[in-house]
């Protein structure tokens, strides 16, 4: 048998002779044999791969006999097997005649009667002419030894007599291509390290990629993803401006300081913030005046307020970090609207919103991760009161879903009054808490240049919760980082904030942050 190493050779060193190969059925092996088609199929592909030959498909009809039509071919067809048992001189008994024909008897019978090859006589047959020609035979070898016949009609008849069958041969023409040599080139699979260092990659041919397959679905939203685009529609129908958060990385005075945080507050420490080592600090800070009224206000007070009384120091505030919450941008955002405000000489109300990612030095747990994303508003109005803050909180959590909110005091360095936002979840049967919120201090907005008469209720909360209690995962692990199934992704419906979606009423542990 000729390995596939002796047909590429074949096809190779007949391409470099003849420069052309019409039909591949016209090679033979050494001795003699032609080449299975698979075989040549498979070697044709190879050197196309590397562009050494080009080649097309010739496709043909081809008559091939039956068994029955090979054993005609064989041993002559019934009628002759029929005629050759009537003996010249005495003839065969009918009876005799099917004992030792079998099948053929019959069939063979009514063709030699009809070529007027035999006749009855009694209950014998005898012959009816000397010698005959076994044209079926003879058509039958025809096509055995040309793959068709020369009458059209034959062919039919052959075909109905279930003696032959067509069959489709498909063969090829092949020609040299771009890269034709006698040489097969071994091709490299994979772009190396040394290729790179060497520069051999410059001459080194490779192989090329034939995947096959289906193409790759993509495109999903990650449940994240999802509930994050229902919250910013929400923002969006409430009129509420996106903020800039694309800065991981913030300095603590506007993560810390510019709140109002005092400097030895213990999320300042290392323990629960990320500090950057390099570069560990920046002194990029807006008006010099500015960060004046911070570290006068933090260490002695102002704005009717009497402050922490200790010696604030600008190189804590330079310190880098990555943002532990949102509102690090929300103050700067907020003292971005004061300098407009002074700028203008008109205070403009403003909306804010953000949701994105924020970092903390956790222990990870289930439902904690060291980074998570946070949803925030922020309203700047002329004498808002507590009272709007409980207001528009019920109408947002109601456009979430969420009908049924409670409040609690709560204490933040940047807020007063602060509250807690609680709702009942019929899954785990009992309160959760949904975020955080409040009325920034006059120490923080007015040292930024806000008027005294300007209020500026905000509000926090996680996207991680609720995309856990809507999509019903009780680990956080299988929403965020290296263990996310992407199948999760790829499986979960789409969103909707303001009606069940089933899963949200399992999982009696799911969320207990
Ligand atoms: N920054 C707070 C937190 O990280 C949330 C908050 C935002 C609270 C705005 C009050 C006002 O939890």
């Amino acid at each position: 048998m000729a390995t596939s190493e002796d047909i590429q050779t074949l096809i190779l060193t007949t391409l470099d002779t003849q420069g052309v190969i019409e039909n591949t059925d016209s090679l033979k092996t050494a001795d003699g044999n032609a080449i299975p088609y698979l075989a040549v199929v498979g070697v044709l592909n190879s050197l196309a791969s590397k562009e050494m030959i080009t080649y097309t498909t010739i496709e043909r009809d081809q008559f091939k006999l039956t068994q029955e039509g090979n054993e005609i071919a064989d041993s002559g067809s019934h009628e002759a097997k029929v005629f050759n048992a009537v003996n010249p001189v005495s003839g065969i008994a009918i009876a005799e005649l099917a004992k030792l024909l079998g099948a053929s008897a019959k069939i063979g019978q009514g063709k030699a009667f009809k070529n007027k090859w035999i006749k009855k006589d009694g209950d014998k047959l005898v012959r009816e002419v000397e010698s005959i020609i076994d044209q079926t035979q003879l058509d039958a070898l025809e096509i055995r030894n040309t793959g068709t016949h020369s009458k059209p009609a034959t062919l039919k008849d052959l075909q109905a007599r279930k003696h032959v069958e067509k069959v489709k041969l498909i063969s090829y023409k092949v020609a040299k291509g771009p890269k034709f040599s006698l040489k097969i080139e071994k091709q490299a699979t994979d772009l190396t390290a040394e290729m790179l260092a060497d520069g051999s990659w410059k001459t080194q041919t490779f192989k090329k990629y034939n995947f096959a397959g289906n193409p790759p679905e993509g495109g999903h939203l990650h449940p994240l993803m999802k509930v994050r685009e229902e919250f910013r529609k929400i923002f969006f129908e409430l009129g509420f401006e996106e903020m800039p958060t694309n800065k991981y990385v913030e300095s603590s005075f506007w993560n810390f300081d510019a709140l109002f945080q005092p400097q030895q507050h213990p999320a300042r420490d290392a323990h629960d913030t990320f500090f950057l080592l390099d570069p560990a600090t920046s002194n990029h800070f807006p008006d010099k005046e500015y960060v004046q009224r911070v570290k006068d206000v933090h260490s002695h007070g102002g704005y009717g307020s009497i402050g922490y009384g200790y010696d604030w120091k600008i190189e804590e505030a330079e310190k880098l970090l990555l943002r532990t919450h949102t509102t690090s941008v929300s103050s700067n955002m907020l003292y971005r609207l004061a300098q407009e405000s002074k700028a203008s000489g008109s205070f403009k109300p403003a909306k804010f919103f953000s949701i994105d990612r924020v970092y903390r030095n956790e222990t990870v747990d289930a439902t904690h991760l060291a980074e998570f994303h946070q949803v925030e508003g922020v309203i700047a109005d002329k004498n808002l009161t507590l009272g709007d803050l409980i207001g528009f909180m019920e109408i947002f959590f109601e456009k979430m879903g969420v009908p049924n909110i409670k409040f609690k005091p709560a204490f933040n360095p940047y807020t007063e009054p602060s509250m807690e936002i609680f709702s009942w979840h019929p899954g785990l049967e009992k309160w959760v808490e949904l975020g955080n919120s409040g009325m920034f201090r006059p120490e923080m907005l007015e040292a930024m240049g806000l008027d005294p008469d300007v209020r500026v209720i905000a509000w926090g909360l996680g996207l991680e919760r609720p995309t856990m209690i809507k999509y019903g995962l009780d680990n956080i692990r299988e929403l965020l980082g290296h263990k996310v199934d992407l199948d999760m992704i790829q499986s979960n419906p789409a969103c909707r904030l303001d009606k069940k979606m089933g899963k949200e009423l399992v999982g009696k542990d799911a969320v207990d942050a």
